[in-house]
């Protein structure tokens, strides 16, 4: 490990490369890159500091490379022990932003990371998954009264906010930039799709078309990898426990079943519901000899993974990646160790789709500074025009133009004097 007094990162050696891949995703976040211009001549976070619980990726650095251009000051820790690409953490600390991340990091360091953030007196924070937030409200109440809010990137951390508004817990305000139109219709739906199929098939190089491919959960992320695994000419089986999901996967195509049927059916296994036990042991044991298990949703607790590991007669790792459990006489092939498999076995979701998220990320930043003081401590929502904008400046970096209505068609979508 390499250490500084404002980093803890795998090896400084690897920043060169780090650097390479950030500059080739610059390349591919336009819309991004049109909110950087805007912030280095705004300076909307001047005197601000952000702390940030992020994938430390090469897309992040393109983020907090725009928090600076507006003026912030930014501390970084890993939002996953198993998603900090070690080569983009080094470009980070060569730079001088204060960054601690590795990937494969123990529970231990993973926490001392967050407390490091903390330490660095955030105004602003930013989550993936939430434990940021929950570490400053269990274990440091004093730093909050300066908090001007936060901000959060994913599903399951704006669960876990909505629980902690619930119960009056939540003491700043934050905003839920996942549910930003601009965020989980592209991120969730385009980026898990072909990130998880990434993942799996690094672990693996399995052949996809003619598997049965299990996918449990048909939120945006489920729909996602679901038309992904089909378009590889995987047959696909979708498990849901909500009605309207289950009904939309069932018309869309999709064959859909209780996990317990699909269990002796499937050859690969996905995981994205956001929450816990969706593949047991029961599950487990009637699969078929050499199945494969992934996780593609934010913690590595959708599949039993402790369960399997107790009643394994042996576990082996086959190679990167890729972990091998006999039980009870039979194979399965687990990913990533159950952790999100796109971050653990491939490299996250592509450029484009974290140009629009990382859109949201910054502006949800200034959005927060313009208007601190007037927020209460809840989950917020930005409007709407920010998803307007964000979509125009990414198809703008894209090359693709769009019709305006004419002043007829505006005056027409304002009346309601006009009909049969
Ligand atoms: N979440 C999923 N993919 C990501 C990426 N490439 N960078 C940061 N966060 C992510």
């Amino acid at each position: 490990m390499d250490t500084g007094s404002d980093y803890e990162v795998r090896s400084l050696e690897a920043s060169e490369q780090g650097k390479r891949n950030i500059d080739l995703a610059r390349a591919h976040m336009g819309a991004l890159m049109a909110v950087q211009e805007r912030f280095e001549r705004e300076k909307p976070l001047l005197q601000v500091r952000i702390g940030m619980a992020l994938h430390v990726t090469k897309e992040t650095a393109n983020l907090v490379h725009t928090l600076m251009a507006g003026g912030a000051e930014v501390a970084i820790t890993g939002c996953n022990p198993l998603s900090t690409q070690d080569d983009v953490a080094a470009a980070l600390a060569v730079e001088g932003v204060r960054v601690w991340a590795y990937k494969g990091e123990s529970r231990e360091d993973y926490y001392r990371y967050l407390n490091h953030v903390i330490s660095f007196r955030p105004h602003i924070t930013i989550d993936d998954g939430c434990d940021l937030v929950s570490e400053i409200h269990s274990r440091h109440p004093d730093l909050i009264e300066s908090i001007i809010g936060g901000c959060e990137e994913t599903t399951t951390g704006i669960i876990r906010l909505k629980a902690m508004q619930k119960d009056g817990a939540l003491k700043y305000p934050m905003i839920a930039v996942n549910d930003n139109l601009t965020k989980h219709l592209f991120d969730n739906y385009y980026g898990t799709g072909q990130s998880t199929l990434d993942g799996i098939l690094r672990a693996t190089n399995i052949l996809l078309a003619g598997k049965t491919v299990v996918v449990g959960g048909y939120g945006s992320c489920g729909k996602g990898v679901a038309t992904r695994s089909r378009g590889m000419g995987a047959n696909v089986i979708v498990t849901e426990v909500e009605p309207v999901r289950a009904l939309q996967a069932q018309m869309d195509g999709f064959r859909v079943m209780p996990m317990a049927s699909a269990a002796p059916k499937g050859d690969i296994f996905i995981t994205v519901t956001g929450n816990k036990h969706i593949i047991r042991m029961e599950h487990i044991r009637v699969m078929k000899e050499g199945a494969i298990l992934a996780n593609s949703g934010h913690f590595d607790i959708e599949i039993d993974v402790a369960g399997m590991t107790e009643a394994a007669e042996s576990v082996r790792t086959v190679r990167p990646s890729l972990q091998e459990f006999r039980v009870e006489g039979k194979t399965r092939y687990l990913c990533g160790e159950g952790r999100l498999v796109n971050l653990a076995a491939a490299e996250g979701h592509p450029s484009e789709v974290m140009s629009t998220s990382f859109c949201g990320q910054a502006l949800a930043c200034a959005y927060l500074v313009a208007h601190r003081n007037s927020l209460d401590a809840r989950v917020h929502q930005l409007p709407s025009e920010v998803d307007q904008e964000i979509a125009h400046l990414q198809l703008q970096a894209m090359g693709v133009a769009i019709d305006e209505m004419t002043a007829e068609q505006t005056a027409y979508m304002r009346t309601w004097k006009e009909g049969t």
